[in-house]
């Protein structure tokens, strides 16, 4: 028998994307909208709050032939992704910088080996966080994304019958998380742009599992603080779990805003989300984690897709962690940068809520798309929530420099606001 090759990697390192946006902006079509919930339509900053029940079938009828398949969840799928260059795509919240050459390297590595499967337990990265965040290994579930992991999650804890709560808007993922595991949404308005926690203890009744804090909430960037989390905790009954989605918590300078962690090892009913795919740049790899006790962390275990989360995400993983310093330097000036957006963007007459994320919000109302389509035209892709407002992801300098051009011509803010 021939012995096989012994592969080699190439001498010369990956060709890295450059940092800075196209010099020209690409024109565009306006970007394709986001489907509406189903939860009443949008709700005014300070509007009266009470929950709102999005049932599973989302309002379409079951798939035909298939009465068991539930309709469609009631948000829709994401936009496509198009040819814009990554600078200008301020729709996802992306970190606008390129891969690190330590984390390219440590996934080059791993390419020679994609013949074989990953780690199925990805121990030394469950390993790794253990240590980083002080909590047993037995605490630490990895995932597909952030995204992956709390699909598992609510699955584990809830079905037909059950509501799973969270505020309105809020990440958009989690009503078709609540589909998918066959539960019923229940969502809460939110109040001048963030969570209104008393209201979310209000709406917990006998049938609620799951409640779902998204903080900073996506995608307004506001934030809940330690005081009205310690209460809101308090007031939850000790079989509902409450899942801490932090998936921008890297962003975060307020001093007052609790770190979801220690919550979580002072409170039994207490999980956390955290993700590789935001501050550490590995979108595309999908790799995050819950922070969950014991009982429940193995419950979402069993439930994973085997063999889930690559080795080339495990090894990137890893790599970023071991790069902390330098990702700090960028998560910085990612900060930095939305301290500039948010400045520039009330200097042109905006109402910004403040954001602890990488993204800010604006809400437009009826300007939503007149604003979006201006964007879209200097080459921009915004996420445009119809009829609601507009999220702006920090990106480049020279990215962001475009958006408060758009945003600072006063005949398109004079139009939307006459809308
Ligand atoms: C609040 C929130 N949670 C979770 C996610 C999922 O991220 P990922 O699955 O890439 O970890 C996102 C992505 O946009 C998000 O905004």
């Amino acid at each position: 028998m021939t012995p096989l090759p012994t592969p080699t990697p190439p001498a010369a390192p990956l060709p890295l994307p450059r940092l800075t946006s196209a010099s020209a902006p690409v024109p565009r079509p306006p970007t394709a909208p986001v489907s509406p919930t189903g939860s009443g339509g949008p709700v005014p900053p300070g509007a009266p709050t009470g929950p709102d029940v999005l049932l599973p079938t989302g309002g379409t009828p079951p798939a035909a032939g298939f009465p068991q398949v539930h309709g469609l969840p009631p948000v829709g799928g994401l936009p496509p992704v198009d040819d814009l260059p990554p600078a200008d795509e301020l729709s996802r919240n992306e970190n606008p910088f390129p891969p690190l050459p330590s984390v390219v390297e440590a996934v080059q590595a791993e390419l020679y080996r994609f013949n074989r499967y990953p780690d199925p337990g990805c121990a030394q990265l469950v390993a790794a966080l253990a240590e980083r965040h002080s909590v047993p290994a037995s605490h630490v579930v990895p995932g597909t994304g952030s995204a992956g992991v709390v699909q598992d999650l609510v699955a584990a804890v809830a079905g037909p019958g059950d509501e799973v709560l969270f505020a309105w808007r809020s990440y958009e993922a989690f009503p078709r998380i609540a589909w998918a595991a066959g539960a019923s949404s229940v969502t809460v308005p939110l109040r001048a742009e963030a969570h209104d926690l008393d209201a979310l203890a209000d709406a917990v009744t006998e049938r609620t599992r799951v409640v779902l804090v998204c903080n900073p909430n996506n995608p307004t960037g506001t934030v809940v603080r330690g005081p009205e989390m310690e209460r809101f905790l308090d007031r939850v009954p000790p079989n509902v779990l409450v899942v801490v989605d932090e998936a921008y918590r890297e962003f975060v300078r307020d001093p007052e805003v609790p770190d979801a962690v220690a919550l979580h090892r002072a409170r039994p009913n207490v999980a956390v989300l955290r993700t590789f795919s935001k501050a550490y740049g590995l979108a595309q790899l999908r790799v995050g984690y819950a922070l969950a006790h014991p009982a429940l962390a193995a419950a979402v275990r069993a439930r994973c897709l085997p063999f889930a989360v690559s080795g080339l995400a495990q090894a990137a993983a890893l790599a970023s962690l071991r790069a902390e310093r330098e990702l700090a330097e960028r998560i910085d000036s990612v900060v930095a940068e939305r301290t500039r957006l948010v400045e520039g963007l009330r200097g042109a007459g905006l109402t910004v809520p403040d954001s602890q994320a990488n993204f800010v919000w604006l809400r437009l109302g009826g300007g939503t798309a007149a604003f979006t389509d201006a964007c879209a035209a200097a080459g921009i892709a915004v996420r445009a929530y119809p009829g609601e407002g507009v999220r702006v992801s920090v990106g480049t300098a020279d990215a962001n420099d475009r958006l408060l051009r758009v945003a600072a011509d006063g005949g398109l803010l004079r139009a939307a606001a006459a809308s």
